[in-house]
């Protein structure tokens, strides 16, 4: 088995951990990811529905993070055609923009809120009628009220990145070690070294680690309390798919508001669509529910009644990482040598190569690029044993 004796160790191998160690090792680091054989279950990479879609998810008083997102999404297209190159896996990356759409008058006085931001921030969004977004959609119900189409929120599918990830991962050098981190080993007097302990017992040496288990990252131990509690927010969803050979349900991404809640259906090439999600703070709870199930069908049916006809084919549950301030928290913290690629909380598939970008370069040159500094791992002192941080 691979060792790590010196260079980086990224502890977890989902979209975040894998971008930081293939763009690291691309740098020229030696590179190492620890992930359990077994994905732990609700792992967010793999039940994704892999929306880009900065413009549509754009929240008040969430402008940084938007501007974080765009950049991303900016990205994406060139970020595709690389990792497509490197790996010879093909993403499932789907230009065709988002509608995102209204049922009721309160749901529709929303979308108009939302327009003036995009307005404020200078992001494409066109209003339309219910009959226009019909025309764009026709799958959709005539109570729809009214819309807002995003030409540049775009999809890609977070299962086949992964896959491409770990394929270009490999190619460029990157080690792998089967199995789980259960601690990191400070670096101290006496020329202790910083590492990563693993539950067999071994220790991987390493001049820097990178912690990226998602809602995971806080079970391992670490010398002091630098990684703030990272909230589970489980999302429930299903896959859905036509008779064979039918084009998906809709042509593009769909959100919708629904008397305030949101739901939304994301098309792939090969006729399937994934239709979610709940959101729901129960801590590591990965139970599929009906009551979880039934208000994501109840909603989805409300905007596209067809979805009624399609089969299912996989119902999901994910636990996305939520930060106490719902931003990404990214590299250095106070242990030398211990950084954080952490709290993509709804948002991880979308930053997926603005985090890679950053942290290659923190890894590299000890600094995070200016657009990711207000993203600063350190700027929350964690009270890690009670869960309270303290804002820097
Ligand atoms: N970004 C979509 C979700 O978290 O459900």
């Amino acid at each position: 088995m691979p060792t790590s004796d010196s260079g980086v160790v990224v502890v977890g191998g989902g979209l975040i951990g894998r971008v930081t160690a293939w763009r690291a090792a691309q740098r020229g680091l030696p590179v190492t990811v620890v992930q359990p054989a077994a994905s732990d279950a609700g792992a967010a990479s793999t039940v994704a529905a892999g929306m880009l879609t900065p413009a549509t998810e754009a929240a008040f008083g969430e402008e940084p993070l938007m501007e974080l997102g765009l950049r991303s999404a900016g990205l994406y297209a060139d970020f595709v055609a690389e990792l497509e190159a490197a790996s010879g896996v093909e993403v499932g990356y789907r230009t065709s923009g988002t509608l995102l759409v209204a049922f009721d008058r309160d749901d529709l006085a929303a979308l108009a809120d939302l327009h003036g931001l995009q307005e404020r921030l200078g992001v494409a969004g066109e209003r339309l009628t219910g009959r226009e977004c019909r025309r764009l959609e026709p799958m959709l119900a005539p109570s729809v009220r009214g819309g807002l189409l995003c030409p540049d929120d775009h999809s890609v599918d977070p299962r086949r990145l992964l896959r491409a990830l770990s394929a270009a991962g490999g190619r460029a050098g990157v080690s792998e070690v089967s199995d789980r981190a259960v601690g990191v080993l400070s670096p101290g007097p006496g020329g202790a070294r910083l590492g990563v302990r693993l539950s067999g017992g071994r220790t991987l040496p390493a001049d820097q680690v990178v912690l990226a288990a998602g809602c995971w990252g806080e079970r391992i131990a670490v010398p002091e309390p630098v990684v703030p509690a990272l909230r589970p927010v489980k999302g429930q969803l299903l896959r859905m798919r036509g008779p064979e050979g039918e084009p998906p349900i809709v042509g593009r991404t769909v959100r919708g508001l629904v008397r305030g809640f949101p739901v939304y259906f994301v098309p792939r090439e090969d006729g399937e669509v994934v239709v979610g999600a709940t959101q729901e703070e129960l801590g590591h709870d990965t139970a599929l529910t009906a009551g979880g199930l039934w208000q994501v069908l109840r909603d989805a049916r409300e905007l596209v009644p067809g979805v009624s006809e399609l089969e299912v084919t996989e119902t999901c549950v994910g636990l996305r990482p939520g930060s106490p301030d719902n931003e990404p928290l990214l590299g250095p913290t106070r242990v030398p040598g211990l950084h954080l690629a952490a709290g993509h909380f709804r948002h991880g598939v979308l930053l997926t190569p603005v985090t890679g970008e950053a942290m290659a370069e923190v890894l590299t040159d000890g600094a995070l690029p200016g657009y990711a500094r207000r993203f600063a791992a350190d700027r929350v002192d964690a009270g890690a044993s009670t869960g309270e941080g303290q804002w820097n």
